[in-house]
């Protein structure tokens, strides 16, 4: 039960400078040691470099640093495979355009094992935009759309071996959605729970259904958790802080609710903004929750099976 922590400091998705510095930030918080101190080996496959990538420039003007995005996604999808060979990676943030990579990557590992890959996406986002239409340019924006094979990504992306079925993905924490990406999202298949949702029914009941079919289906479960789909008073380390994010208690259910599932093979933290942050407070808690993920508990409970 390896971990491994592979530093991703991805820039180029958002113009809000500052993500570059989160695997640094990560590292001060304490994340090796608390992952030391479950018991579990813990690895540090250092930091990831982009691969150069040829895109032609786009038509749409708002894009910004595309080939150097697309660099990222081509080195991280590499680096997701290579190191997921014999362990459970844990991918330090960066934007979130590199889930590009890091889902691209371990869906190769899952084909490799002849299993079918599954995506939790914990965010205040859709992050579906495509490279036509997004209005920002931010490319941290349209990592779904990416891997779900949403058209206009060829020549600009690296090409997807195979696209994610959207039935195996479930977006948890939802409150900023952009028409286009709701546009798409009707009638997608992807189950997606926005916090009126959350506000109405809670997260354990969706969340237990989403784990129980993983299981059934011996599927291998990505997680990619972003900073803003925690709420602003706790985590204000983050360039995109959308208010009424999930507390401090529902973060760590679900975190608690996934290591006891047994299910989860890989971990993107994405979008913490260190200057941003306020004394190291949202890298601190971002630690807990991937400790939390990883075994760290109150007491010891009977696990449940899914
Ligand atoms: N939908 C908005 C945009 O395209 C916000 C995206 C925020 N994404 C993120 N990973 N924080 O600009
Ligand atoms: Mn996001
Ligand atoms: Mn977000
Ligand atoms: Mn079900």
């Amino acid at each position: 039960d390896r971990c491994v922590l592979v530093g991703a400091p991805v820039q180029s998705g958002t113009d809000r400078l500052g993500c570059d510095m989160g695997p640094s930030a990560y590292r001060a918080a304490g994340l090796p040691q608390a992952l030391r101190d479950l018991g579990l080996p813990v690895e540090d496959a250092g930091t990831v470099v982009p691969k150069p990538f040829d895109a032609p420039a786009h038509p749409n003007r708002a894009i910004h640093h595309l080939a150097e995005t697309a660099g990222w996604t081509l080195a991280l999808a590499e680096a997701a495979f290579r190191v997921s060979d014999a362990a459970r990676p844990i991918f330090l943030g960066g934007d979130h355009s590199l889930s590009a990579g890091t889902v691209a990557g371990m869906a190769l590992r899952a084909k490799a094992e002849g299993r079918p890959l599954f995506l939790l996406w914990l965010d205040a986002h859709a992050d579906l935009h495509t490279l036509d239409t997004t209005t920002s340019g931010n490319l941290h924006g349209v990592p779904l759309a990416y891997l779900t094979g949403r058209p206009g990504f060829a020549g600009y992306f690296p090409a997807l071996d195979a696209a994610l079925d959207p039935a195996r993905i479930c977006m948890v924490g939802l409150r900023s959605v952009d028409l286009a990406e709701r546009a798409a999202l009707t009638g997608s298949g992807a189950r997606v729970h926005d916090m009126r949702d959350i506000d109405e029914t809670g997260i354990v009941a969706p969340l237990r259904d989403f784990l129980g079919d993983v299981a059934a289906a011996e599927g291998l479960l990505h997680v990619s958790l972003d900073v803003d789909f925690l709420d602003p008073g706790i985590a204000p380390g983050v360039g995109t802080t959308v208010p009424g994010g999930a507390t401090f208690r529902e973060a760590h259910l679900i975190m608690e609710l996934l290591h006891d599932s047994g299910l989860v093979r890989s971990l993107d933290l994405v979008e913490l903004n260190p200057f941003l942050d306020e004394r190291g407070r949202t890298a601190r808690l971002m630690t807990d929750l991937a400790a939390s993920l990883f075994g760290r508990r109150i007491l010891d409970r009977p696990t449940r099976s899914f």
